[in-house]
């Protein structure tokens, strides 16, 4: 999937603008305040039906407007996408014509999204890298909404239960949570794992530079949300009073993480912010690149402000990277750091003046 076409309507700062994107790499570059941000989150929000700065969807209304809406396509399948959002009204998407969920637009045309809130994969907080890899199991595995939703469901009714401080009708909870668990569990596990080959491949692309020593050091561990030494079951059953003092599920695949360790101290208490946003670049792409070549989707990628904390060293191994990759790649900066001599060695290069689009 590749976003071909975006058109705005009032939405923030844009009036009425239409942009044809490249299938391949896509710059926006302008001033503080030109709309770089804005655009890219309305690409996001083709691609999730949220947005990855504001919470609430009245914001992006253009001031003074009463709506937004948003127009797009996709290459490879053709579809129409649009996207509206009223004034006290919910987000209204529709792919065809036909009104969906954003579950559906997260499948249909997914993305993923480095800005300035998130630019630290390691400095985030757990919850965040699960969400990553959940989406793309989301977009991967059409049985892993279901185990989701299903493990969530029972993780609420057990909840309520601890809550109301009795645990007399726990067991067929334990049970259940227990079975979609371990499902969850094995899922995450094995994407992790591809994410990891990836990874090294990408890696293994960039390896001459200097710069790049510290990813040698960083070990990267999949925690599954309890100690896997003892079956789901076991722990739900010997938790149960802890858990009923706590009020709440201590331990299971709703702690998830991902955790990165240099020796045995967590890597963002060493990482510099640059090699923090450099790693979290390529995480991102290694599940993209699992994506591809593993389930033949193709994710878009969204990076804001890409310069911030990266010095010309570390940009020039962005760039590099941009090369080795094949999806849909869409990212802004201040200035404009492409000559025409660097944009011919990039294949569909496109660069758009953000301040020339409004
Ligand atoms: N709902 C809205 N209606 C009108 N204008 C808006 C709205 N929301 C944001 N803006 C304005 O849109 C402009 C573009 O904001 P945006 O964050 O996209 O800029 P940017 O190019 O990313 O800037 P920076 O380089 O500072 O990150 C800003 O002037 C902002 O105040
Ligand atoms: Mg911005």
């Amino acid at each position: 999937m590749a976003f071909k076409e975006l058109t705005l309507n009032n939405f923030r700062c844009f009036k009425s603008t239409k942009i044809e994107l490249s299938p391949g790499i896509n710059f926006f570059y302008g001033k503080n305040g030109s709309g770089k941000t804005s655009l890219l989150e309305a690409i996001h929000l083709c691609s999730s039906g949220k947005s990855f700065k504001s919470s609430n969807l009245h914001a992006l209304i253009a001031q003074g407007e009463d709506s937004f809406s948003l127009k797009s396509y996709d290459v490879d399948k053709g579809y129409i996408l649009s996207v509206t959002k009223e004034k006290n009204k919910s987000i209204s998407i529709l792919v065809n014509n036909t009104k969906t969920t954003s579950s559906r637009l997260i499948r249909e045309f997914p993305s993923t999204a480095i800005h300035n809130n998130t630019f630290s994969f390691a400095d985030a907080s757990p919850d965040f890298r699960r969400k990553i890899l959940d989406r793309s199991l989301f977009v991967s595995d059409k049985s892993f909404l279901e185990n989701w939703f299903a493990y969530y469901r029972c993780l609420k009714q057990r909840n309520s239960l601890l809550k109301s401080g009795s645990i007399l009708n726990i067991e067929p909870w334990d049970i259940k949570i227990s079975e979609e668990g371990e499902k969850l569990d094995l899922k995450r596990e094995d994407f992790f794992k591809a994410t990891l080959v990836e990874l090294n491949i990408l890696i293994n692309t960039i390896k001459h530079s200097s710069s790049v020593n510290f990813l040698n050091d960083i070990i990267i561990d999949f925690f599954p949300g309890w100690d896997k030494s003892s079956e789901l079951i076991s722990i739900m059953t010997n938790n149960r009073f802890k858990d009923l003092k706590r009020r709440s599920t201590t331990e299971g695949p709703h702690k998830a993480d991902i955790k990165f360790l240099i020796g045995d101290v967590d890597a963002r208490q060493i990482l510099s912010r640059g090699e923090q946003k450099l790693f979290s670049i390529l995480w991102c792409c290694a599940q993209h690149e699992v994506l591809r070549k593993q389930h033949n989707i193709n994710a878009t990628l969204i990076i804001d402000d890409i310069k911030s904390e990266l010095d010309t060293n570390t940009f020039d191994i962005f760039l590099e990277l941009l090369n080795t990759l094949n999806n849909q790649i869409i990212f802004s900066c201040i200035d404009d750091h492409f000559s025409s001599k660097i944009e011919s060695s990039f294949r569909e290069f496109k660069k758009f003046h953000v301040e020339q689009l409004r």
